[in-house]
């Protein structure tokens, strides 16, 4: 390879600059050309494709968002669009791309990769929903916005002696609301991928209030239901009238932790030094502190599975 380019692309991460900076300061250091393309898919079919040098990337390492910018393309779900897409990578000379994204981005850069176009997946989402690898880019720094609001519902709760129901992202993936539960002590954490019975969680607040513990937290993922049906539900139950807060995205926003900054440092240069060895069609992650690659279309065709070993601990401690 000579030329590579990178985007991102779906809902953006915070860390998703600093894999931008390591994957355009590596290619330099590797005496390679490389590309941005601004607005994901979109860009590529589009051609907004400009030159990176190792000054366009200064200073982003501390910023959240992505200075590629995003979108969610639906022209790029066709079979033309992705076709277009690898017709102006070539055009451009372009011999590899790093995609920045979630499974929605994974999926686009699969099928890039069986149109010829090497290619490499880095995992950059907020949600932790990405197999074959232990965490995601952004994943970490959303885990701690959501920690740091709970924190400070919980001083107003506990004065009170309210309940509050805290939806977080998460669509597939109960991660963020099952690691900022466990981490903020969350009485209830309502996931996706674990069926629940909001009676049971109504009768569990009552008898947590008659025995003096008059405040509580719970946490939903929003693909597991709507936090103010909950709320609802919960007084219909149990007549505890239940605040209802929806973070949104305030989880997506501000500064990368120093992990999600170092995760997507050494993934961004990991993606480049596989793409020069003559790699392709894969996703980049890390197990167990290793960097590693698997077929991105076996990532695109698995789904990541909860830590029950962690559910089972938030449920033993949060009595
Ligand atoms: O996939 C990341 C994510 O933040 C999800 O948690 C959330 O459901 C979704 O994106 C929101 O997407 P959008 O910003 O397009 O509304």
């Amino acid at each position: 390879v000579k030329k590579i380019a990178v985007l991102t692309s779906g809902g953006d991460s915070q860390g998703m600059n600093a894999a931008v900076r390591a994957v355009v300061r590596s290619a330099i250091y590797h005496g390679l050309e490389v590309y941005g393309v601004q607005r994901g898919y979109y860009g590529l079919i589009n051609e907004d494709i400009r030159p990176m040098d190792l000054r366009s990337v200064g200073d982003i390492i501390q910023r959240g968002g992505t200075i590629l910018q995003t979108a969610r393309c639906k022209e790029f779900l066709t079979p033309e669009g992705q076709q277009l897409g690898a017709d102006n990578l070539r055009k451009h000379g372009i011999d590899g791309l790093v995609v920045i994204g979630g499974e929605g981005s994974y999926q686009g850069a699969n099928k890039l990769s069986k149109l010829g176009i090497r290619t490499m997946g880095l995992p950059g989402t907020i949600d932790n929903d990405i197999p074959f690898t232990d965490v995601t880019i952004g994943f970490d720094t959303a885990v701690s916005i959501v920690v740091d609001a709970i924190n400070k519902l919980r001083d107003t709760m506990s004065s009170h002696e309210r309940s509050s129901v805290v939806e977080v992202m998460g669509r597939h993936c109960g991660d963020i609301a099952l690691y900022a539960g466990l981490a903020s002590g969350a009485e209830t954490i309502l996931v996706p991928e674990v069926p629940f019975d909001l009676d049971e969680v109504a009768k569990r607040m009552e008898a947590n209030f008659q025995v003096g513990k008059r405040h509580s937290i719970i946490v939903i993922a929003e693909g597991a239901g709507n936090a103010q049906s909950v709320a609802d539900r919960i007084k219909e139950s149990n007549g505890i009238d239940a605040r209802v807060t929806v973070l949104g995205h305030i989880q997506r926003g501000g500064t990368p932790t120093h992990n999600d900054r170092i995760l997507a440092s050494r993934l961004g240069d990991f993606a480049v030094r596989q793409l020069i060895s003559g790699d392709s069609g894969k996703a980049c992650g890390v197990i167990k502190g290793e960097l590693v690659t698997t077929d991105i279309d076996k990532v695109v065709h698995s789904k990541k599975e909860i830590n029950r070993e962690l559910y089972e601990l938030a449920l033993r401690l949060s009595q």
